[in-house]
């Protein structure tokens, strides 16, 4: 490599361009936690993918960055989730936790270090800000009346309660409000509530709470000033915790409830036995707890931090920059930073809460339970390259809250146009002439000074993009960058000049241009495309390092010969990516029951003894659904069949079950239960039934209807 002065000045580089590598900034980055109960989805990613093209901007502008995560594993729903499985949370956050390397290296997820809020430096540092704000007068006990359930012996979250609605009386209405004519309400105003968990009324029981006084004047005065801070937040981030903050119309900031009674799965509030904290205080403080742990495992001071974790958290020029999503905007921008101010030094504010829209499919939102989005995993075992993928969404980002969509001729299009018809395109086109004619060297005629300061120019503009998180700017700025290069490239007809000794000199200079060209883009892409320009530095350019920022401005002098970079998306691998129901399954064949499952439907249970074998295809060839039973009633006229209307989560259904020998219909409403939803409809004499609930019956009398396992809701896809 030469400078652009050819090596008369070394240092001297275009102006702008060193501005802000002034000082070397010390900035601690994370990402929302992602819950431990399942794996990433594709939603993560996003956010991941977001934050990485950020931190590696940043790093290649020199800066220190530390770049952290864990896995939010507390609360309830991983609690039950756990038990449902007959597992300890322990084991079930362990085994999610074993599965997220894959995803991070495939997506190229430069994290520094991934932890979780399971963890003793989460426990210590959780216990320690509640004991600050204990002694800050910011905590106080009040007794609270809240759902319990006497079967489960628990209190039950909102989301865990159902019943009739208030207002309009539609049956197996959320705790919280109504989906069928949105009123909002308390569980406690639900008509017959009952627990999704057992099934059982709930009842009334008081515990004694903790608070966290949120309405404090010192609080209230403290978030004003920290939301006001020009540049801190996003307008529209800002303005929504300003609304908040004073309440529409008379009430102001209600105080945070932080605690939980046992049964929970999370810290355990010193000095009150059978209480732990609410899982979302000690979330944020998992950030902390996965730096903490980053630099007692020796990695920061491998990464050039020499200082403790508490002098590197105090230190005045640390930044604190939390990337998160739009839903979780009132814990990072009025609990968090306020806990943090309160708890005091070392314990620093965030100065940044960046917030991101949703990414949708084709324009619809991602549904875990209707198996809608697209699996991360998936995209990977199907060999596609994570840098489209990283293209295709840093193209969609920009510093907005803005939904973004993922659509699928969309990516084909974008990645196939700009990254390889124009990006690599310049690289395959120009190199070839240079290997072939000149032995790999480059060179310029004209004056290269000019060349590099342009270079520079370019590089500034798009720095500034990169510094925003402007990333759908920034990439349109180097494709019309890539364009103006392909297009001079074109214009000078490389291909006539090679058929013309005499212009020997004319086309090396083209090819100079293009490939120097080249290399600009690929340092403008490395953040983005981190592998491709490893490669491109390495291989084409014989670097022994990867990009910095500040190699834009530096003309190359050599290539290596062109080695291939990227292939096309075929439309194809979309398809198998949207596939329905993911991974072909190993054919299974069912070992003999003792007692056969049977229809309890319209036929009263037969007894069968076997089958024959059939394939997974055709087992999947059938719908089951978990049900729930929202009213049983006796047939006049049939002595066998009960009436059952069943919730299956979309709406209801009437099916007939011939299980009256067995059930007293009183005992079955609020049941859940498991129906074959896609048979048929079956006029009956009675009426139509539209499914089949499913029964055991053996040798021995009996009749014992199928039940899920706590935690499953109606509409559960069974398989
Ligand atoms: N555990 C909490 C965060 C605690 S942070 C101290 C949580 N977890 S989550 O797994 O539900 O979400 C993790 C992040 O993914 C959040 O920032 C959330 O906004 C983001 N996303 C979840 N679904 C998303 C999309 N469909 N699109 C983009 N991001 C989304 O919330
Ligand atoms: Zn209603």
């Amino acid at each position: 490599m030469r400078r652009a002065a050819a090596g008369a000045q070394p240092e001297r580089r275009p102006g702008k361009l060193c501005t802000l590598r002034r000082m070397t900034r010390k900035i601690f980055v994370t990402t929302a936690l992602p819950y431990a109960n399942g794996p990433f989805h594709i939603g993560h990613i996003m956010e991941y993918i977001q934050a990485d093209i950020w931190v590696r901007f940043q790093r290649m502008q020199g800066h220190a960055l530390h770049f952290v995560c864990a896995d939010d594993a507390h609360g309830a729903p991983i609690m039950l989730k756990a038990e449902s499985e007959g597992i300890t949370p322990q084991q079930l956050i362990a085994r999610i936790a074993a599965g997220r390397q894959r995803y991070l290296q495939g997506f190229h997820i430069s994290f520094d270090h991934w932890h979780s809020t399971d963890s003793p430096e989460n426990t210590q540092l959780s216990q320690d800000v509640y004991a600050r704000l204990k002694s800050a007068g910011l905590i106080y006990r009040k007794s609270v009346e809240q759902f319990f359930d006497p079967l489960k012996g628990m209190f039950l979250p909102d989301r865990y309660i159902k019943g009739e609605c208030p207002n309009c009386h539609s049956a197996d209405q959320y705790g919280d409000a109504c989906e069928v004519c949105s009123t909002v309400y308390a569980p406690t105003d639900l008509i017959n509530p009952y627990s999704t968990l057992s099934g059982a009324k709930p009842v009334l029981r008081t515990s004694e709470h903790f608070f966290f006084r949120l309405s404090d004047p010192k609080c209230v005065a403290f978030l004003k000033e920290w939301l006001d801070a020009p540049g801190r937040l996003q307008a529209q981030v800002a303005n929504k915790a300003r609304e908040w903050l004073s309440g529409s119309g008379e009430q102001g900031l209600s105080d945070w409830d932080i605690s939980r009674e046992e049964p929970y799965f999370g810290i355990p509030i010193p000095d009150a036995p059978g209480k732990y904290f609410y899982v979302w205080l000690d979330a944020p403080i998992g950030y902390l707890a996965a730096l903490k742990s980053y630099f007692e495992s020796g990695k920061a001071r491998a990464n050039g931090e020499q200082r403790t974790f508490a002098e590197f958290l105090a230190a005045p020029d640390t930044e604190q920059l939390h990337f998160i999503g739009k839903d979780i905007i009132y814990f990072h921008t009025l609990f968090w930073p306020a806990m943090l101010k309160f708890a005091g030094p070392p314990y620093r504010v965030p100065d940044h809460v960046y917030a991101h829209g949703f990414i949708t499919v084709s324009g619809e939102k991602m549904s875990k339970s209707r198996g809608t989005g697209i699996s991360p995993l998936r995209y990977l075992e199907l060999g596609m390259n994570a840098e489209w993928l990283r293209y295709y969404i840093g193209a969609k980002l920009n510093a907005s809250v803005e939904d973004i969509d993922f659509n699928p001729d969309d990516f084909v299009a974008r990645v196939n146009s700009d990254l390889v018809g124009k990006y690599v395109n310049i690289a395959s086109r120009a190199a070839n002439f240079i290997t072939r004619n000149f032995g790999g060297e480059l060179r310029y005629s004209g004056d290269t000074e000019q060349l590099a300061a342009l270079a520079a120019a370019h590089a500034y503009q798009i720095q500034q993009a990169y510094e925003n998180r402007e990333f759908g700017k920034a990439l349109r700025d180097i494709m019309a960058l890539a364009d103006r290069i392909n297009h001079d490239f074109d214009a000078r007809q490389p291909w006539v000049l090679a058929k013309d000794p005499a212009k020997s000199a004319d086309l090396q200079d083209v090819c100079s241009r293009a490939l120097h060209g080249f290399k600009l883009l690929t340092v403008l892409l490395t953040p983005v495309l981190p592998e491709v320009a490893a490669r491109v530095a390495q291989q084409l350019f014989g670097l022994t390092r990867e990009f910095r920022w500040s190699d834009a401005a530096v003309l190359p002098e050599r290539i290596n010969p062109y080695r291939h970079l990227l292939t096309r998306v075929d439309p194809k691998q979309l398809d198998a990516l949207f596939e329905s129901d993911a991974a072909p399954a190993p054919a299974r064949t069912a070992a003999a029951a003792p007692a056969n499952v049977t229809s309890a439907g319209v036929l009263s249970a037969g007894d069968a003894p076997g089958q024959p074998e059939i394939s997974i295809d055709e087992f999947r060839k059938i719908d089951l659904r978990v049900a729930r039973i929202v009213q049983a009633e006796a047939v006049a006229g049939a002595d066998k069949l009960l009436k059952l209307t069943l919730d299956l989560g979309n709406g209801t259904r009437t099916v007939f079950a011939g299980i009256k020998s067995a059930y007293d219909p009183g005992t079955l409403q609020g049941r859940l239960t498991v129906v074959v939803a896609n048979l048929a409809p079956r006029k009956m004499k009675f009426g139509v039934s539209q499914g089949m609930i499913l029964a055991a019956s053996g040798q021995t009398p009996g009749l014992f209807l199928l039940a899920p396992d706590s935690g499953a809701t109606p509409g559960m896809r069974i398989s």
